[in-house]
This record gives structure tokens, sequence and C-alpha cells, in this order.
């Protein structure tokens, strides 16, 4: 590898939700990436922030009655700290609110503008004139223009994903107040996309990361691109230069700050940032998957309009299902990192582990609490803790630590080809590949102690169970140091027990197959605890309180319509005139009559509660009103296919004022 400056970048998360495991599907593998290249002895950087500008927060911030600061501020904390106890470890997590950021887009923007890029056009564009204002992004939403699935503002979340411009929704209804809203022209700045065709072909041929990422934007490009509207009419965000009454669009200020964060952290640490910036360095993002048209198209293209450096790699993350479900957090489908996780007392590292090992980088992961637990029990329990644990147990317990033996030529190679399969794995972003290949490891050491059986052969002959112990131990010394990038707090346990120095993290790969010192060893604790039966239900349990809560709500909602019953709805209803033939009293109630209906078509027979106010003789030959279409029911194991209708305490009956055939409809 190069001796570039390396930057690795995550994607900033919004300021207006707390963190799932949506977000910790691109942050973990990323994480992970750095520690692994740190152990090959690399220089990285890596940065990240909070997103704090967009229609998302202010909607959000607006429906809590807070301002979108104080909500950026809440929510900025909340991620950091959650990152931290997931052992998300950036060297800076900045906000896209802070000064350098402000700074560094107007800067771009007034480049982009000296270079010839930037436009003023006069566009027509979503208004509510209910709420009086323009609707950029999430204050409308309608029909995307492309596929017509329902689209929100700026993006076609529900159908094919793409970026849509403003007026471009069709339909478009303001979010607030449900009022249809109308086109009125206003002037805003558009970037001439459409010119960088040619340099983004030949940009994302050489862009490294994930296929998945490549393809999709070449697809775009070749589809053809259009000039994009860079501004907003918003009071939150960048202020737009020059300009009192629009900001720039959040997709070109988020970006921007992975550059702001990368200038706050050289600052504080003596670096220059245009080491990474302004060309030579080597740039990496990861990112979801949903969001690769704004960094291979959008990101690539204004970095160079302005003339900085591009990124070297976008590594794009496949999306997130929850028990099969599309990841929904209306819906309930959605596993909250604190609140169902980390606050339970589970180990980030269970998850991390999880979240890797489920399933290729770029495919969907279909998370369910039944198959995390089969994979910490049978993979990090059984076979990756029970080896090291009896490696352990064993070297204290016959040896009283690390005997004077050195590895077996066998066992380093199995530890040279596990170094070369994970490397392999790690440089095509193959991360489930590489932990694979140090579980295989782990998997390798307890064959190698059921083979061996050195508790029996330390018996007859303790030279020979001497060499099985050398050879776990280097082995338990290699996955600690293997397993560090995914594990970081069971790689520190195993370190520690094994009687290491200092941090695990600041040790290389290489030293996997260097020898161990004999040493004294104590006790060893167990890594990982199993998770129990009945505590995945519970887990269990409590996501489908959720998915049941998320419903009643929608049921309520749905019951309780605003809007007024139409013309259609009403015709649902099957009411018609019916001529009782036949009344009788139902035995043993004293509430209801047993009718025979001729209601034209057939005979019905309707039980009704109206014994209390007619006598049976009363109502034959009478015309009622009859609901023809209700669902059948049985009362008093008597079986009734209809309803008639009566008013009031006293169930007076409706009755047709002019004589009508049996069975006239009712309209
Ligand atoms: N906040 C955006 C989202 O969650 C991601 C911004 S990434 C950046 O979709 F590149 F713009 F920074
Ligand atoms: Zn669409």
């Amino acid at each position: 590898m190069s001796d570039a400056p390396r930057l690795v970048t995550c994607g900033l998360p919004y300021t207006n939700g707390s963190c799932h495991l949506g977000h910790l599907r691109t942050y973990v593998p990323a994480d992970m990436y750095v520690r692994y290249r740190r152990h090959r002895g690399e220089e990285i950087t890596f940065v990240c922030g909070s997103d704090n500008h967009g229609t998302p927060i202010v909607v959000s911030a607006e429906a809590e009655g807070v301002s979108p600061a104080e909500l950026s501020r809440r929510y900025h904390e909340h991620f950091d700290r959650t990152f931290r106890r997931m052992n998300v470890a950036f060297d800076h997590f900045g906000m896209t609110d802070g000064e350098t950021n402000h700074r560094r887009t107007r800067a771009i923007v007034e480049r982009l503008q000296e270079n010839g890029h930037v436009y003023a056009e006069r566009i027509e564009q979503s208004y509510c004139p209910s709420c009086r204002r323009f609707l950029p992004d999430r204050y409308v939403k309608g029909l995307c223009p492309h596929c017509g699935a329902e689209a929100r503002g700026d993006e076609c979340d529900q159908g094919c994903g793409k970026h849509l411009e403003p007026g471009e929704i069709r339909k478009p209804v303001c979010t607030v107040c449900d009022t249809p809203a109308e086109l009125r022209e206003q002037e805003h700045f558009f970037f001439r996309l459409s010119t960088f065709g040619p340099f983004l072909l030949e940009h994302l041929k050489h862009l490294r990361g994930t296929a998945n990422a490549r393809n999709y934007a070449l697809g775009w490009v070749r589809d053809g691109l259009r000039d994009w509207c860079i501004t907003r009419t918003l009071e939150w965000g960048v202020r737009y230069p020059g300009r009192d009454d629009l900001v720039v669009y959040v997709w070109v200020d988020a970006p921007i700050g992975y550059i702001a964060f990368t200038e706050e952290w050289a600052a504080a640490h003596g670096k220059d940032w245009r080491q990474y910036w302004c060309g030579g360095g080597e740039i990496t993002h990861f990112i979801g998957g949903d969001i690769t048209y704004h960094h291979c198209i959008f990101w690539p293209a204004l970095l160079k309009g302005a003339g900085y450096g591009l990124p070297s790699a976008v590594v794009a993350s496949g999306m997130l299902k929850v028990d099969d479900h599309k990841f929904s957090k209306s819906r309930g489908y959605v596993v909250w990192t604190n609140e169902d996780y980390l606050d339970l007392g589970l180990p980030a590292d269970c998850l991390r582990y999880y979240l890797v090992a489920s399933t290729s980088h770029t495919r969907e992961l279909n998370f369910s609490w039944q198959a995390f637990a089969d994979r910490v029990n049978n993979e990090l329990v059984n076979t990756f803790g029970n080896f090291v644990h009896r490696t352990l147990h064993f070297a204290h317990t016959q040896f009283g630590g690390i005997p004077a033996v050195a590895a077996s030529a066998p066992v380093s190679a199995v530890i040279e080809e596990t170094l070369a399969a994970v490397d392999e794995a790690m440089i095509e972003y193959e991360f489930k590949n590489a932990v694979d290949a140090v579980m295989a490891l782990a998997a390798h050491g307890n064959n190698l102690i059921q083979a061996n059986a050195p508790w029996k052969l330390v018996k007859t002959d303790p030279a020979a169970a001497a060499q099985v112990i050398a050879d776990a131990l280097q082995l338990v010394k290699a996955l600690s140091l293997l397993i560090d990038p995914v594990m970081p707090d069971a790689a520190q346990r195993i370190w520690c027990m094994l009687g290491q120095p200092g941090e695990v993290a600041g040790h290389r790969l290489d030293e996997c197959t260097t020898p161990l010192a004999a040493a004294p060893l104590a006790l060893p604790t167990p890594l990982f605890a199993r998770l129990e039966e009945k505590r995945v239900t519970e887990l269990e349990a409590l996501l489908a309180a959720r998915v049941a809560e998320a419903e009643r709500r929608a049921a309520c909602e749905a019951a309780l319509p605003d809007a007024p019953l139409t013309i259609e709805e009403f015709g649902r209803m099957e009411l018609v005139v019916g001529r009782v033939l036949q009344a009788e009293p139902i035995k043993k109630s004293k509430k209801l009559l047993r009718l025979m209906v001729d209601i034209g078509s057939e005979k019905r027979q309707i039980v009704s509660g109206i014994a209390g106010f007619y006598a049976p003789e009363e109502l034959v030959g009478r015309d009622v009103v009859v609901i023809a279409n209700l669902a059948p029911a049985v009362l008093f194991g008597v079986e009734s296919r209809g309803m008639i209708l009566a008013a009031g305490e006293e169930a007076s009956l409706l009755v047709p004022l002019r004589p009508v055939e049996p069975g006239t409809r009712i309209r």
C-alpha cells in the first residue's frame, strides 16, 4: 500500500433520531477496517461527525418544539457517546454546524462560482398556500416522477431511490398541514453537474471500494446527468454566499464536513489537512448503500469543480432488515443500540461480531435475536471462547503458565495462512470472510486439543503435552491480534490473560508468529457468556411489543380518519328494505328476537336485540331497514346474517315512509 496520508470516513448521522443497528452496519465495519490497517503498521486518520442541517432536522425540531441547534446538540452527544460505547473510535467526531464547516463550505461554493460551475435560474418550486412558505425537501411529499412510488421531497425513498430536484415531485402535498402544494417561481443556484459526465466516467473507473457503489454510479452517469440545485429556502444551514434568503443544500455542506473534520483534527494534532484533501491523500468513504449517488456523483464532481483531491474508495454497505421486515422505525422494526442492546448489559463485542459475520458487507442483513444468539453461542462461546479458555486453563493448571517451548512449524504455517486469507479479504472489503478465517483458526485450535488430549498426554509424555499447549498458546496469541479489529474488548482480555504487556491494539500482526516467552499465567476467566433461550425470548418479546405498539398506533390513526366519508365508502354499505316474515323469542335471552326477513333476493335470518321493545307478532309484515352485507355472527347459538336499523334507547325502528318492494336499495 502507498505512503499517502490515509483518511477513513463514515457517513454522517443526521441529528434527528437515535442510533440503531442500521447505522452500526456501516460504522462497525469501518472501525474494524481502520483497526486492521493500524495492526499492519499503517497510520490512518478516522473522522466522522454529525449531520446537523437540512429539512430532516428542521422538521423533527419543529415537531418537538425545540430549535434545530438544540436538537442537533442533543443527538450529536448521543451519537458520540453511543459510538464510544460500541468501541467505534473516531479520531474526531465533529458537527457540520460547526464554524469550520460553515467556512469551508462557503469557500468551496465561492470557488465553484469562480470556476464557472454555478449559475442562477428562476425555477418553479412547491409552495404551501396555507403555511405560506416554500416547501424544500422533506416539507413536501408526493409521487416520484420517475417510478410513481410515494416519495418525500428530495428522494424516492420507497421506490427507485432516485434523487429528486426541487419542483420535480408529482402531486406535491405539504407534510406539515397536508395541503396540496402550488408551484411558485423563485431564484435558485445550480451546479453544472451535466458537464461532469466524462470526468465521472474516468473517476469511477479508478475508484476502489465495493463494486455495488461503482456500478450503480456508472449506470447513473450513462443515464445522463442533470444540473443540480444547490440552494434551499430555509433559515437553518450554511448561508449561501451573498444571499440572506437561501442556504446551501444539505448534501453540499454535509460531505464538506469530511474536510472540515479533518481540518479540526489536524489543527489539534499539528498536522496539515491539505495533505489529505489537496491531492495525494488516500480517502476511503464508508457509507450506507442508499447514499451512493451523493458520494459517487455529487461529491467527486464538487471536489473536482473546486480543485480538491478525490476519494480513492467508496465502501457501501447493504441494508438492514429486522425479522424479515424492511427496517422501519414507524412500524416498530428497529433495534436501538442503547435501549435494546447496550443498556441491557449485552457486550459491544458480540454485536460487532454479529454485524460483520452475518453476511457479506454489500448484502442485505436480516437481523433476528435468534440468529444473533446462535452466533454468540456457537461461534463465540463454543468455538472461540472455549478454545481460548481451555488452553489458558490447561497451561495454568498443568504448567503454571507458558511452557518454555516454541510453537511447532505446522502451527506457524496455519497462522501464516490465516494472516494471508484475512489480508486478502480485508483488501477486498470482504469483512465476513476475514472473521470467518479467524474463526476457522480457533476451530483449528479446538481440533488440535481434541486430537491430542493433552490432559491424558501429560501423564505419559509431558514434553509432548507441553508442545501441544505451546502450539495452542501461540494460536491464542494470534487470535488476540487477529480478532482485535472486530472485538477489541475480548482481544485485550486475552492479551492480558496471556500476560502480555500494554495494549494489543499497539501491536502488529507480524507478532502473531513471534514466540511467547515462558511466563506464569493466572487462572483464566470465560470470554463470553452464553445467551440463554429465556433471554432470547425476552429480547424477541421486546421487539414484538414494539411492533404491536406501532400497529396499534397505526390502527388508531386509521380508525379516526379526519377525512370525510367518501361516496365510495358509503356505497360499500348494502342498505336495503326488508319485510319481516317471522319473529320469535330466542330461548334464555331476554333481549334477542330471531327474525326471518325477505330482502328481495333471499330470505335472511337476523338476530335483533329488540325483544324488550316489541312483541314478535307486531313485527311480522313490517318493512324495516337492513344492512345486508354485515359480516355474519352467532348470538346465543343462532346465526345472524345482517342487522336491523333502529334509533335511540327504545330502539325505534326505521321504516320507509312510502311503500317499497323488499330488496329496494337505500341510497
Ligand atoms: N446524514 C446523511 C444520511 O443519513 C448522510 C450524510 S453523509 C455526508 O443519509 F456525506 F453527506 F456527509
Ligand atoms: Zn422513484
